[in-house]
């Protein structure tokens, strides 16, 4: 796509950018469109930053405002003009060029021999050479470029017609709005692929989605399909799409087929040059079927480090003569062939279903089935969320139920097999009651769940403080789950303060707390009084605010109890939140038993000042460094050292790049420090080192 000379050109150019923008407004704004299309690509397509987050949006805010102030220089291809206002109404249905066909499957090497075979006799007496990438599982998406310009994104639909849904792919960041098709004389362009959700962007997805009483989405696919057909585009543009091409099915041309167009291989190649994100670095080439094999069965092995989801593999003749010689049929090409992986389904007995309690009183009922086997774990219960899920699907106790658990995501069930029932299945009944404290059940208007309302309720007040000890929250190791029971259960700690005062008198009395644990216990407790804000707000487990939430919190105050007077119209008017989390927050402040028990927690010296406030991130003493974590950390959250690294004005990239300062390197380091000694322009540090940079700062 870029030179090495190309790439030094963009870079200078974005810093100067940042300086000064040049007299001619025209000029101006061109430049600064390239260096933004430039760091996109870098950022989405090569997952290497070069910019800070802090220069990345000094460059888009300048050409936003020169926009704005010469609207005549606006491009339809303008960086700018993936952001979207307003809602769309519908997607209106629309044809495809040519249809968008599936693929016939295979499922092991006998399989992929007789597939092997049929190509051959279709092929005649030419030796067949084979392209194998990953099969993608996600949506598909289909884009049409015209002139260069991105004119048309749609959905898959009935493979004959599909939706239109321009303004949803503009926002997916790795798809180009514009490429230089017409210096190869192509014309108009449709390109087929997928659009998926990488998987640590879907469980941070999720987690939000719970933190605010939602269920979570089933797994990358269905979240990845669904959040294409957003009719608020700005809600699309945050869930963090991405897109990878994998084939050109139609084009036409003002003079010879470019040499680039001959081979599927040589096509991908030229899609990715041409700036789009495709399956390059994992495709392979192969003469022989049995390597084809030998790779699928390795591939398979390594599904699971991918960052995302896999359903296969998919083999397809290299050469487009060779494909149309071999033809299709009215479903799928006679060229291509899927490899499917083992399936991370099972079928089981649903048992009984159990309520659970959680920490803000919310009663989850939980699957209990017949033990199962799926993609190496054995599945004994699973969440089912809410009551309307539970009537959504359907299920009853007996049921026989179809469970999916797809890479790291939970498992989860995906529908009853109601064909299998013999009659003697039961409703499943919800309680009216807590099966905890015993009070009655309430549910509020507009929401699936059921809740206890008591406070007091015991598997609430236990689990509230679990919550506050955990890893993301205060962190206070040695005090997990299991000793916060103990202690609940014999009386030693009955609320969240109480943890400050312990009786360690009779602690030190119990079994297996020895001199060494209580010791560790102590330190990991007085550490906590040290945690930043943000940490304390989302340990106080207030309904609805997550760790996001909790950083947006801390970040608007200077004191934690600054937030007694913020009402819900000015807690609305901080980014992201909305009035549902609003009320919660408001409400959590506003309680007395709340305030009093924060005072408690100031006078044992707990911090309630957020430190980070008012340290212009650019006059650090890591200002204009650049850092990367990569390896397991045991000195630092990973969290913990970027914040620390961002609090003294340094940046975080995401990849190992020239312009990256320091490299620091954890337990089990891999392609990252490879990279990065291969660079020798990055410092590599050990944990302890980064340590001592920082005392030294
Ligand atoms: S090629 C005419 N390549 O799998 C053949 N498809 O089960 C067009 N898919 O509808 C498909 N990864 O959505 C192709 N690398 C890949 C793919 C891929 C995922 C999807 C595609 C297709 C479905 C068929």
């Amino acid at each position: 796509m870029y030179s090495k000379e190309e790439e030094k050109k963009l870079y200078e150019q974005a810093k100067a950018l940042i300086e000064k923008l040049p007299g001619n407004n025209e000029k101006a704004a061109q430049s600064l469109r390239d260096v933004i299309v430039y760091a996109d690509w870098k950022y989405y397509v090569q997952s290497e930053p070069v910019f800070s987050d802090f220069e990345y949006d000094t460059l888009f805010k300048k050409l936003k405002e020169l926009e704005t102030a010469h609207p005549e220089l606006v491009t339809s291809d303008s960086p700018t003009q993936r952001v979207a206002l307003g809602l769309s109404e519908k997607f209106p249905p629309v044809s495809h060029l040519v249809p968008m066909l599936s693929l016939d499957n295979t499922y092991n090497a006998e399989d992929l021999l007789d597939w092997d075979r049929k190509c051959k006799e279709l092929a005649g007496d030419v030796p067949i050479e084979y392209c194998v990438e990953p099969k993608y599982d996600g949506a598909s998406i289909s884009l049409i470029y015209e002139d260069g310009k991105l004119v048309r994104g749609a959905t898959r639909g009935d493979g004959v017609m599909g939706e239109e849904i321009t303004i949803n792919i503009k926002q997916i960041k790795s798809v180009p709005l514009s490429a230089a098709f017409m210096r190869y004389g192509v014309q108009t362009v449709e390109i087929r692929g997928e659009c998926v959700i990488h998987k640590d962007v879907f469980a941070a997805f999720n987690a939000q989605r719970a933190a605010e009483g939602l269920a979570p989405l089933a797994n990358p696919r269905n979240a990845a399909s669904g959040t294409l057909r957003i009719l608020d585009p700005r809600e699309v543009g945050k869930r963090g799409l991405t897109a990878i091409l994998y084939q050109v099915s139609y084009y036409t041309l003002s003079g010879e087929i470019p040499k680039e167009l001959h081979t599927h291989y040589d096509t991908i190649q030229w899609l990715y040059n041409l700036g789009f994100p495709t399956p390059t670095k994992e495709m392979r080439k192969f003469n022989r079927i049995e390597d084809v094999i030998d790779f699928c069965a390795a591939f398979e092995e390594k599904r699971d480090t991918l960052p995302f989801e896999v359903d296969g593999l998919v083999i397809k003749v290299n050469d487009f003569a060779l494909q149309d010689k071999m033809g299709m049929t009215s479903h799928h090409p006679r060229w291509a062939v899927a490899y499917k992986f083992k399936a991370r389904q099972a079928t089981s007995k649903l048992r009984r279903v159990e309520f659970q309690v959680g920490r803000t009183g919310t009663i989850t009922p939980v699957a209990k089935i017949d033990p199962v086997h799926i993609g190496g774990v054995t599945v004994t219960s699973i969440s089912l969320f809410n009551e309307d899920v539970v009537r959504e699907k359907d299920l009853h106790i007996g049921d026989t139920v179809l469970v999916e658990r797809a890479g790291d995501v939970i498992p989860y069930i995906v529908k009853p097999l109601a064909e299998l029932r013999d009659g003697s299945e039961e409703k499943i009944k919800f309680p009216s009651h807590c099966p905890v404290c015993n009070s009655q059940l309430v549910k509020t208007e507009g929401e699936a769940a059921w809740r206890c309302d008591n406070v007091n309720c015991p598997t609430q007040v236990v689990e509230r403080i679990i919550h506050y000890v955990s890893k993301d929250a205060m962190d206070i190791r040695n005090l997990g789950g299991a000793n916060v029971l103990k202690f609940f259960e014999l009386g030693l700690l009955k609320d969240i303060p109480g943890i400050y005062h312990l009786d360690w008198g009779k602690i030190k009395a119990l079994e297996g707390f020895g001199e060494k644990s209580i010791n560790n216990l102590q330190t990991s407790i007085e550490n906590s009084k040290k945690q930043t804000l943000n940490r304390l707000i989302y340990g106080l487990g207030i309904r609805y605010v997550g760790e996001t939430t909790a950083k947006t919190l801390a970040n608007a105050v200077t004191n934690l109890k600054d937030l007694y007077d913020w009402d819900v119209e000015k807690l609305t008017s901080l980014e992201d939140i909305g009035p549902k989390v609003a009320t919660s927050v408001a409400h959590f402040f506003s309680q007395e038993e709340n305030r009093h028990m924060l005072d408690v927690l100031e006078q044992e010296g707990v911090n309630m000042v957020n430190t980070l406030k008012g340290q212009a991130p650019t006059d650090g003493a890591f200002s204009g460094k650049t850092f990367l974590f990569t390896g397991t950390l045991h000195k630092f959250k990973r969290s913990e050292a970027e914040e620390l690294v961002e609090s003294k004005g340094g940046a975080i990239l995401s990849g190992v790049s020239s312009k990256l300062n320091y490299l620091v390197v954890g337990e089990d380091a891999g392609s990252k420090l490879e990279k990065a000694k291969k660079l020798g322009s990055v410092t590599i540090l050990s944990e302890d080192e980064f340590e001592e940079l920082l005392n030294a700062m």
